[in-house]
């Protein structure tokens, strides 16, 4: 993972009419897609998430917030740039003493976040993120897990119902086995202090698609949008990363063929029949290639992976907003213009930039 430092100024960007009505015509259409997969109740408690951004998981605003790269006021710009919503990336084990207690400095932090997001009229997730040390430490996990969610449940049981929960990201390792568990019991903790709040689950093996079938949710809980990620194929997306080594050491891998195209097509039906046949509706809430893939064919997969979500009626959150796989140029102070506009098609063609 690349970690950059510095940030920059935010600039507001110019709207045309154009942009807006396309903006409205999409959110009509998302609309009518979740309305027929969520629940009355739960659509009156919240409005529909609909395009997201993850944020914050690697900035150094968490343990040093004079350094932060992200800014209260990027909030806006996410807003502005034709987003709903933000995920934002907490890896808040880290930020407990030893009796699992969150520090005052990370609410802090956290609550101006969550401020500026709602000030900004963006819905929000607050996704757990210490997948990596939940994959192997079960046990551990499960006390600092459910220690994080007593306290922000509890912090947050008056926030409005644009604030969601996830309860972990990727479940994965050890976690595997555990997770139909690990998901109850947290849930239960959440639904204590929030009866009706949206809670975001997602399957195991790193929220795989293919896991769907094997995750178990309380029937009578509607509240609950589940989630699943979509790196495929990690031959193309992630291409270089030096965090998966398998990966490491390819470089000129290309996508677009129509097999490729077949694929996500395949692959997105899976998801949409489990969903229909679950009745629960679906957030796609990470994908993203890196930036060693090149501008082109990163830009080709994102428009193809999140016109294919939205066609299925997916809410879909891009990975991410800074750090790498960026979408948002902080030496430039300004979106990466044609990720932005893969991402956000009314952006590029109302000429945002
Ligand atoms: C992880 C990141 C990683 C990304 C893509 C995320 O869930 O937190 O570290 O870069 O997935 O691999």
């Amino acid at each position: 993972m690349s970690r950059m430092d510095g940030s920059a100024i935010a600039r507001p960007l110019p709207k045309s009419p154009e942009f807006f009505q396309k903006l409205l015509r999409g959110a009509l259409l998302m609309t009518l897609l979740w309305a027929c997969l969520v629940p009355a109740h739960a659509q009156d408690a919240a409005p529909v998430p609909r395009r997201g951004v993850n944020i914050v998981g690697y900035d150094p605003i968490w343990t040093n917030p004079a350094q932060a790269r992200f800014q209260p006021r990027h909030m806006q710009a996410i807003r502005d740039g034709g987003f709903d919503f933000v995920r934002m990336n907490l890896q808040a084990f880290a930020h407990m003493d030893k009796d699992g207690q969150l520090s005052p400095a990370w609410f802090v932090t956290l609550d101006t976040l969550v401020d500026a997001a709602l000030k900004a009229g963006l819905q929000v997730i607050l996704d757990e993120h210490d997948y990596e040390s939940c994959a192997k430490d079960v046990a551990g996990c499960r006390l600092k897990l459910s220690a994080f969610w007593r306290q922000v449940a509890s912090h947050y049981k008056e926030a409005p119902a644009s604030v969601l929960f996830e309860i972990l990201n990727e479940p994965n390792g050890a976690m595997n086995e555990a997770w139909n568990d690990v998901l109850a019991e947290n849930l239960s903790i959440i639904r204590a202090s929030n009866p009706t709040r949206r809670v975001v689950i997602g399957p195991s093996k790193w929220n795989s698609l293919g896991e769907l079938d094997n995750l178990k949710l309380p029937a009578a809980d509607r509240n609950i949008v589940v989630t699943f990620h979509y790196y495929t194929p990690m031959e193309f997306t992630h291409q270089g990363a030096y965090w998966a080594s398998e990966f490491t050491k390819l470089s000129g891998i290309t996508w677009g063929t129509s097999s490729d195209r077949d694929r996500l097509a395949r692959d997105f039906a899976q998801v949409a029949a489990w969903a229909e046949h679950n009745r629960r509706p679906i957030l796609l809430g990470e994908f993203g290639a890196l930036e060693t893939a090149g501008m082109a064919q990163r830009a080709a997969w994102t428009d193809a992976v999140a016109r294919t979500a939205e066609a299925r009626g997916f809410a879909w959150s891009y990975w991410q907003f800074d750090s790498d796989f960026v979408v948002w140029d902080m030496s430039k102070d300004g979106w990466v213009p044609a990720i932005h506009g893969a991402l956000i098609p009314e952006a590029a063609d109302s000429k945002l930039r």
